[in-house]
C-alpha cells in the first residue's frame, strides 16, 4: 500500500524535534482523526536554514512532514510557501488516494509556521490559494 519511500521516511523521519527560538512555528490538526502536526522554522535573511516537526499522527503524517521539513530546508519564503502537499506526497513517489490529506497537513503546518513568522515580523500574512478545498471537505481519516 506504501512505496518505500513512505515506509522510509516513517521508520526513519527526518527533522524530528523542536527548535529553541523559532522563527516561526506553525501547529495544524485534523479535526476528524485528532492528529496534530507542530512545524518550526529558522528563518535567516528569507531563507529556511531549519526545519523540525513534532506530528502526532498516522504514518503517512509522519513521513509528509519528514519529507515536507527536507523540502523547504534551505528555501526562500516565497519557494517554501509553493510546496503543495501534492509536491510531498510526490516526492513520497505517491501516498493512497484516502491518505492524501495527511499530506495537507505538512502543507497547512508550514503556511502557517511561515505566517506566523510574517506576523511577528509585522507583515500581512500569506493568503491560502485555497487550491485543496475538496481535500479539506473529505478530511476523513483512516487508520
Ligand atoms: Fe489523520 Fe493521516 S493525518 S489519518
Amino acid at each position: 500500500m506504501y512505496s518505500d519511500k513512505v515506509m522510509d521516511h516513517f521508520k526513519n523521519p527526518r527533522n524530528v524535534g523542536e527548535i529553541d527560538n523559532a522563527d516561526g512555528i506553525g501547529e495544524v490538526g485534523n479535526p476528524v482523526c485528532g492528529d496534530i502536526m507542530k512545524i518550526f522554522l529558522k528563518i535567516e535573511n528569507n531563507v529556511i536554514t531549519d526545519a523540525k516537526f513534532k506530528t502526532f499522527g498516522c504514518g503517512a503524517a509522519i513521513a509528509s512532514s519528514s519529507m515536507a521539513t527536507e523540502l523547504v530546508r534551505g528555501k526562500t519564503l516565497e519557494e517554501a510557501w509553493e510546496v503543495s502537499n501534492m509536491a510531498v506526497a510526490e516526492a513520497l513517489e505517491g501516498l493512497p488516494p484516502i491518505k492524501m490529506h495527511c499530506s495537507v497537513l505538512a502543507e497547512e503546518g508550514i503556511h502557517k509556521a511561515i505566517n506566523d513568522y510574517r506576523v511577528k515580523k509585522g507583515l500581512e500574512p500569506w493568503v491560502e490559494k485555497n487550491l485543496h478545498s475538496h481535500e479539506h471537505e473529505d478530511m476523513t481519516c483512516q487508520h
